[in-house]
């Protein structure tokens, strides 16, 4: 999907323009100097003018620094002074039809005070992820009261706030299908359903996990006519370790959608080891091996499987080191399993496979080690 900064750099060579600068020290820190300066133009803050002198810094198109150029962006009260070669209508007009990203707050009045200002903060933190692809605007804000007006401290002004419901707002643009995003869902979010005009997410932020609330958005959608198909994104299969703050879930939707990565890169790249943990904690025991030496039971893991999970975990070694204490495992090398595997006999106890050392060949062990 192209975004801003496509469109912004698109224009630009329309105009035979290969490079800009600017007349301030803006922008020079931005990451994404092009897509900065374009939302800027989208929000009519300044337009790129023809100046009569380099700029002392410039980037081409790619973002690169090159040497000043003939061409800056500059606020709107210098159109005046310089001529204008790209205007905030100009370039919005260019602008395709990105799809709206809808936060809906009907559960607004379900959260604790505190637990209205971290969905605020999220709401802001999914505007950020949002701006950098795509204008911000898309960001809708359904249900959106005096109360969330005034704790909101982004800015208001960029994203698209609406007091009425979510199936008003998707009526009023004429949209009648949408994605909504639900861990409880039967079928996995895929490229399929990237052709929908909305998404909608749940603005709801909780500490327990079982609260089943996200179905409801869908079920007075689908009461006011609205199509829903709801999708959930999984890691490997299991929605468990899957970070669940909304602006998280966002920016794995953005990974998705606008840069094609698969889900469980997407989901890597927001996982924190907290949400690691989640996983950790129900795989570990998968793969526990259990051993009885001289009457004393252990359950065992490989120490190797750390690097096997870190490929898609985001642990450090003491995340696992402490699931391990956690779950009451401990950890042996491969090498020493497999020397123990070859003093023990199985045996079936109390259903589980148990492999039993004697005494004698368990200090034979202990001499060895
Ligand atoms: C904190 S979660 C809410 C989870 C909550 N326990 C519930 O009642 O559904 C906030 C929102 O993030 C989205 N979300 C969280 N985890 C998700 C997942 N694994 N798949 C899809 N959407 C998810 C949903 O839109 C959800 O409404």
């Amino acid at each position: 999907m192209r975004t801003l900064a496509d469109v912004f750099r698109e224009t630009l060579k329309e105009r035979g323009i290969e490079s800009i600068g600017t007349l301030s020290k803006r922008f020079r820190k931005s990451k994404n100097k092009l897509q900065d300066i374009a939302i800027e133009i989208v929000h009519g803050k300044g337009a790129i003018f023809h100046v009569p002198e380099k700029t002392a810094v410039a980037w081409d198109l790619n973002g690169k620094r090159v040497e000043g150029s003939y061409y800056a962006y500059a606020p709107l009260c210098m159109k005046d002074k310089f001529e204008m070669v790209l205007s905030p209508e100009e370039l919005r007009s260019k602008l395709p039809k990105w799809p709206c990203f809808v936060i809906d707050l009907s559960l607004w009045d379900k959260h604790s005070q505190k637990e209205k200002g971290k969905l605020c903060l999220q709401i802001n933190q999914s505007y950020g992820l949002l701006r950098d692809y795509f204008t911000g605007r898309e960001l809708a804000v359904t249900w959106a009261n005096d109360e969330f007006k005034s704790m909101f401290h982004g800015p208001l002004d960029r994203i698209t706030p609406y007091n009425g419901s979510t199936a008003e707002f998707l009526r009023e643009r004429g949209i009648d299908e949408v994605v909504l995003l639900d861990p409880w869902a039967e079928e996995v979010l895929s490229e399929e359903d990237f052709n929908v005009k909305a998404f909608v997410i749940g603005g709801i932020v909780d500490t327990s996990h079982d609260k089943k609330l996200t179905p409801k958005i869908g079920e007075e959608l689908e009461r006011a006519g609205i199509k829903v198909r709801r999708r959930k994104i999984v890691l490997r299969g299991d929605i468990i370790g899957v970070p669940d703050r909304i602006n998280r879930i966002m920016g794995i939707l953005l990974k998705m959608l606008v840069e094609r990565k698969p889900m469980d890169e997407a989901v890597y790249e927001f996982q924190e080891p907290l949400h690691a943990r989640w996983r950790l904690r129900k795989e570990l025991p998968r793969r526990v091996i259990r051993y009885r030496i001289n009457g004393k039971d252990f359950r065992v893991v490989e120490r190797e499987l750390f690097e096997e999970y870190s490929k898609w975990l985001k642990i450090r070694w003491t995340d696992f080191v402490r699931v391990l204490r956690e779950l009451d495992l401990v950890t042996l090398d491969e090498k020493r399993i497999h020397r123990l595997n070859k003093l023990s006999t199985p045996r079936l106890i109390n259903g589980k496979l148990y492999r039993v050392i004697l005494l004698k060949k368990a200090a034979m062990l202990c001499y060895n080690c």
